[in-house]
């Protein structure tokens, strides 16, 4: 089947954040993605689309990063239809252009093109707190990525669970993985509960890296370094390709 090829690793990757859920962070790691990466790769390769109409991605990082592409396409009920149509246009003239990668902030909700679009990609970020207020919508959304990916038996998108906003000191996810057992995701590293985070959009988008903390900046370039492994350089492909099951969670801190 072509969609369960090994997709050529040089092609350019997608990568959505997304959950039906508000407030869990999506926008947050959209824009630390970016920038992790922007000092992995050549900023200009990188392009993050943010189609969430309160442009907090957009806001933020043009100011802080200018040299990385931001193309605003809010998808509302009022627009979804033509932004859900460039994004999705985007998204296929992109893979042809090696080494670049399209990083797409989502608003939360549960519309059912959007989720079609999603599906598209190649990995979705999916990232959630540990609380049942956020993990049982969670739950509920890979559930529905799932449907879509067996309708049209596709192995793509890889899914990848991102606990955020963890307590300092919290090293044990058993209760994570076991609640995720029968869903095939992967569960990548923890975001911990950070202080500079939390007044993020309060101060001045350039002044962040002096004011943010040694966690905040430890734990993005930890997660950076994740994406570059095991999405750009294709390690998630392989567990895939050698792991016959089709439901797994592979906990990898
Ligand atoms: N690791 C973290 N530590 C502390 N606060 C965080 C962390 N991640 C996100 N936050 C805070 O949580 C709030 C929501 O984050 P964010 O706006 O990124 O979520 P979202 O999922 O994009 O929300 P929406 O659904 O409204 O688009 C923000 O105030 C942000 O600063
Ligand atoms: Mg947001």
């Amino acid at each position: 089947m072509p969609n369960n090829k090994v997709k050529n690793l040089n092609n350019a990757k997608s990568i959505f954040v997304a959950n039906v859920k508000g407030g869990v962070g999506k926008s947050t790691l959209s824009i630390m993605l970016a920038r992790a990466l922007a000092e992995k790769m050549p900023p200009q390769n990188i392009t993050l689309i943010d189609t969430d109409l309160q442009r907090t991605a957009t806001e933020f990082l043009s100011k802080s990063n200018p040299e990385i592409n931001i193309e605003f396409l809010p998808i509302t009920p009022a627009f979804e239809n033509t932004n859900i149509s460039l994004v999705q246009q985007f998204i296929k003239q992109n893979e042809f252009r090696p080494g670049h990668v399209a990083i797409v902030d989502t608003p939360a909700g549960s519309s059912q093109r959007l989720w079609n679009l999603v599906a598209e990609g190649y990995c979705v970020l999916i990232p959630t707190t540990l609380s049942n207020a956020d993990l049982l919508p969670t739950e509920n959304f890979i559930r529905s990525m799932d449907k879509v990916k067996a309708r049209y038996a596709k192995s793509y998108p890889h899914l990848i669970v991102c606990p955020n906003k963890i307590p300092f000191g919290q090293k044990d996810f058993s209760i994570m993985a076991e609640r995720l057992k029968n869903h095939d995701v992967v569960i990548g590293p923890a975001l911990r509960d950070l202080a500079s985070v939390r007044h993020f959009y309060n101060g001045k988008a350039e002044k962040w890296e002096n004011k943010s903390d040694l966690n905040a900046q430890s734990d993005f370039r930890q997660f950076g370094s994740f994406i570059e492994k095991f999405v750009l350089k294709g390690e998630l492909d392989k567990i895939y390709s050698q792991n016959e099951t089709r439901k797994n969670v592979v906990p990898i801190r």
